[in-house]
């Protein structure tokens, strides 16, 4: 067992990390249930977090790599009582259907819209290009990624 130090949605976090572990297992053992398990082969972007800001793949990052930075899960964007104005546009515009892509989508968009707060319809497409949906066929997603962009730009966002 190796004790490493990270910061998880703003709070600091000192564990006991399994060798081998990845970070995917780890957050699920920590109760980040917004981090899904899908192909544990780095496809489908179901495992999405965000390292110091930047998305990665979950299933393909060793637990040990995050020693000392920043990881964000969905759980640190919004909750249920308090949700981010993304979370807000997938639900207005039906782009939330099973939920399992959702988590990752959303950050994936939060990454875009913070380097890009006007993106094209052709932008958004590209950047969720590798998080897969079953439900959707995207065009709803695509709406609700311009619908928080739109509000980001208006001011309504944190
Ligand atoms: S579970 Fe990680 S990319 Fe599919
Ligand atoms: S809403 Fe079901 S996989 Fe995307």
């Amino acid at each position: 067992m190796l004790k490493i130090y990270f910061e998880l949605n703003g709070e600091p976090m000192y564990v006991e990390i399994k060798p081998g572990e990845m970070l995917l297992d780890l957050l699920r053992r920590l109760g980040m249930k917004s981090v899904k398990e899908g192909c544990r082969t780095g496809e489908c972007g179901a495992c999405t977090v965000l390292l110091d800001g930047k998305p990665v793949r979950s299933c393909l990052t060793f637990a040990a790599k995050i020693k000392g930075h920043r990881v964000t899960t969905l759980e640190g964007l919004g909750s249920p009582a308090n949700p981010h104005p993304l979370q807000e546009a997938f639900l207005e515009t039906g782009a939330v259907q099973c939920g399992f892509c959702t988590p990752g989508m959303i950050l994936v968009a939060y990454d875009l819209l913070s380097r890009n707060p006007d993106p094209t319809p052709e932008e958004v497409r590209e950047a969720i290009t590798g998080n897969l949906c079953r439900c959707t066929g995207y065009v709803k997603i695509v709406e609700a990624v311009l619908l928080a962009a739109k509000r980001r730009r208006e001011g309504v966002w944190r």
